[in-house]
């Protein structure tokens, strides 16, 4: 079988190529390296012995994707490659509707013209705002998009169900709740670009020197501690997901033309929180400070994963200090 991954040499694309290696299948990349360098390749190849083939293409040219298409058969599809930095987009939102809804459009006219019908979509638990009820089902409203970004996801979910509606495309959105950490073998992890947005790797390097001090985004929420909850999950299990969720469509278990999971651990921490499992699981002190609120922040999002874990039978198995370490350990070989 072989898989098409759109962003493959991303953070949490190359974790899900290694994981589908791993399972056997054949793995073609497409990835125009705007946010990730060739080296990932050699890390892939060296975790599984395989070298996946490598197209940098940018998805925005559609006479590159149709000539992909028309010499590649893809069995399904897995679409990572999108503009992910929720400030950013808040500043640049033209660049994020058409880098992020203008190639899902040509990839879906592809796939259509070339009948290929089995996708993963790459979502998120942004969709849903600051929910009202938590841990938050796939059933919470989706709310007005507080980014471009976040709207992209939305409208991406929209764009991929109304073609499932007129077409054979089978597709499942797994919306990720935060990815952290990197794999064990300390040969792919996260590579921010310039300043660090979230927080981990923010925090680890603060903790490597590179960053005089974490500013910690308000401490004035209605949550235990005052800071901010997310539900951080190690990225191998979310890859691990993608697997499953692929072999589901190809083996045409799934219920309808079109499945949304919440894939996170189901757990909350705060921000202090992490400062102290990573002080823990590192045995190294933080320097931090509390600063006023991030713009565009949530209080507090975690997952309900009683739909992942019953229908796909997936399960995250790695604790926030597995993540918490294997961050460090792969902030120590950069
Ligand atoms: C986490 C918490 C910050 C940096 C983003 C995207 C979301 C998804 C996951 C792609 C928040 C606080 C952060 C710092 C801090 N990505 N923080 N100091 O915003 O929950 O979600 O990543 O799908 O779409 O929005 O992640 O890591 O930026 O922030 O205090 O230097 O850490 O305020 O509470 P976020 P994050």
């Amino acid at each position: 079988m072989k898989i098409l991954v759109t962003g493959g040499l991303g953070f949490i694309g190359s974790h899900t190529v290694v994981e589908l290696q791993n399972e056997g299948f054949e793995v073609v990349i497409i990835d125009d390296l705007s946010n990730s360098t060739i080296d990932v390749l050699d890390g892939i190849i060296a975790i599984t012995n395989k070298k996946p083939e490598f197209h940098q293409i940018d998805l925005k040219d559609k006479s590159k994707v149709s000539n992909f298409f028309k010499s590649n058969k893809i069995d399904g599809v897995i679409h990572f490659a999108a503009s992910k930095a929720v400030g950013e987009s808040v500043n640049e939102p033209l660049k994020y509707y058409e880098n992020n809804i203008t190639t899902l459009i040509y990839l879906l006219q592809e796939m259509q013209k070339n009948k290929m019908n089995n996708l993963i979509f790459s979502s998120s638990c942004t969709v849903y705002g600051q929910a009202d009820e938590l841990p938050i089902t796939e059933k919470a409203p989706i709310k007005k998009a507080e980014s471009p970004y976040g709207n992209t996801k939305q409208m991406g979910e929209e764009i991929i169900e109304d073609t499932t509606k007129v077409s054979k495309l089978n597709a499942i959105a797994l919306r990720y709740f935060n990815p952290i950490g990197g794999h064990d073998s300390v040969l792919i992890g996260e590579l921010p670009i310039g300043v660090p947005q979230n927080l981990i790797p923010y925090v680890t390097q603060t903790a490597a020197g590179i960053r005089e001090c974490l500013s910690v985004f308000g401490d004035d929420y209605d949550t235990p501690d005052g800071t901010a909850v997310r539900d951080y999950i190690h990225v191998v299990d979310l890859a691990k997901a993608h697997i499953i969720a692929m072999k589901r469509l190809l083996s045409k278990n799934n219920k309808s033309q079109m499945e949304f999971f919440n894939i996170g651990t189901g757990k909350g921490s705060s921000v202090l929180d992490v400062i102290k499992a990573f002080e823990e699981a590192n045995n190294q002190k933080l320097n931090y400070k509390i600063e006023p609120r991030r713009v565009g922040d949530i209080t507090v999002a975690y997952a309900d994963t009683t739909l992942a874990n019953n229908e796909l039978g997936w399960q995250s198995e790695l604790t926030l200090q597995d993540s918490l370490r294997s961050a460090w350990l792969w902030q120590q070989k950069q």
